[in-house]
């Protein structure tokens, strides 16, 4: 083929992405107060108990392929533990270890958790827990939450929100631009969508994923100078019908609404922000567009068009900006500022 544009020929000999990462696979929660926490997940969100151990509990949406995609963990402070990311395979297990402690951001192999087999755990830049892991024990409901469709791995529970399945989570960090660098150069993420202001000079936030989904991480400033924090968990629901009728479910039972239900602007994403018992912030979430191009060039926001953050419905409250779990305004305390290298 001949190729006249310069641009083309230029991106034609961009190094080859990386797809060592399939999905995000779990989320650890802190929580202060579980017993409430998992009453929000279980019976307001309609989530299922896959398995209980010591102070934690696992948690699976009814979509989710894998037994459990949520960890809820008793704690002092509320927050985010390890985020766990399924490889491509095993030896792209290995290949991101190999990466990864070479970057001097590794902490090393662990024997795995409930569902998942051997992982290589890590650091990212800000100082969030990771592991990457590649065994993933698949969920065979018990007969009784059985589904008739044989594609569906568990029968709608027909339950509160009734959630399907994991999507994505925002992390604050200190240094947007570092974790971004790391996101892409060591996970091979794909930069969708990102908010710079000051000419560019200032990254307020990166939306990022290593699949089709428009984003699985996120990564957005920490304006209180914290590390380690969480902004939110987002779960999917089908519709924005779904989102609607979350958002009366949710005040029917006492729990605070944040914002929305209402639309973002980049993303596009029909969202709805609550805070479960235990502090940290949980987006029911639909709507949004997914990305299939692999040269897909990502999509930049200023402070004019960012503006509040919605594309329409009520603006986003100055608490979207300020808080997050551990929440240091109320004295909890953040991670130590972390001893890692210097990335890039
Ligand atoms: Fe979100």
């Amino acid at each position: 083929m001949y190729v006249s544009d310069p641009a083309v020929v230029c991106l034609s000999m961009a190094p080859e992405p990386l797809h060592d990462i399939a999905h995000l696979g779990s989320v650890e929660l802190l929580t202060p107060r579980p017993d409430r926490s998992l009453w929000y997940f279980r019976d307001v969100l309609g989530m299922t108990v896959a398995h209980e151990a010591g102070d934690s509990a696992y948690l699976r949406g009814y979509g989710d392929y894998a037994v459990s995609t949520l960890k809820l963990t008793a704690a002092r402070t509320a927050g985010v533990g390890c985020i766990a990311w399924r490889a491509t395979s095993p030896e792209a297990l290995e290949r991101r270890a190999r990466a990864i402690e070479a970057a001097e951001l590794g902490i090393g192999w662990t024997n795995g958790d409930f569902g998942r087999g051997r992982g290589y755990r890590f650091h990212d830049p800000d100082g969030h827990t990771m592991e990457i892991y590649y065994e993933e024990q698949k969920y065979r409901a018990p007969a009784e939450l059985r589904s008739s469709l044989k594609n569906q791995p568990q029968k709608y529970a027909g339950r509160g929100v009734g959630v399907r399945r994991s999507d994505h989570l925002a992390l604050l960090a200190s240094d947007v631009a570092a974790n971004r660098r790391f996101a892409a150069g060591l996970l091979g993420f794909q930069l969708r969508e990102q908010v710079m202001f000051d000419q560019g000079k200032t990254e307020l936030g990166s939306w990022m994923s290593p699949n089709a989904v428009h984003h699985q991480l996120a990564y957005v400033r920490d304006v209180k100078g914290g590390h380690g924090r969480l902004h939110h968990f987002s779960l999917w629901v089908d519709n924005r019908e779904d989102v609607l009728r979350a958002a009366d479910i949710l005040a029917e039972n006492g729990i605070f609404i944040e914002a929305g239900p209402a639309k973002h602007n980049n993303s596009q994403g029909f969202y709805l922000y609550s805070y479960e018992p235990g502090g940290n912030r949980v987006e029911i979430y639909s709507g949004s567009y997914l990305v299939m191009a692999p040269d897909w060039e990502p999509v930049t926001w200023d402070e004019r068009e960012r503006g509040s953050g919605t594309y329409w419905g009520g603006a986003l409250p100055e608490s979207f900006i300020q808080y997050g779990t551990p929440d240091i305004a109320a004295g909890d305390t953040p991670l130590d500022p972390p001893k890692l290298p210097v990335f890039f």
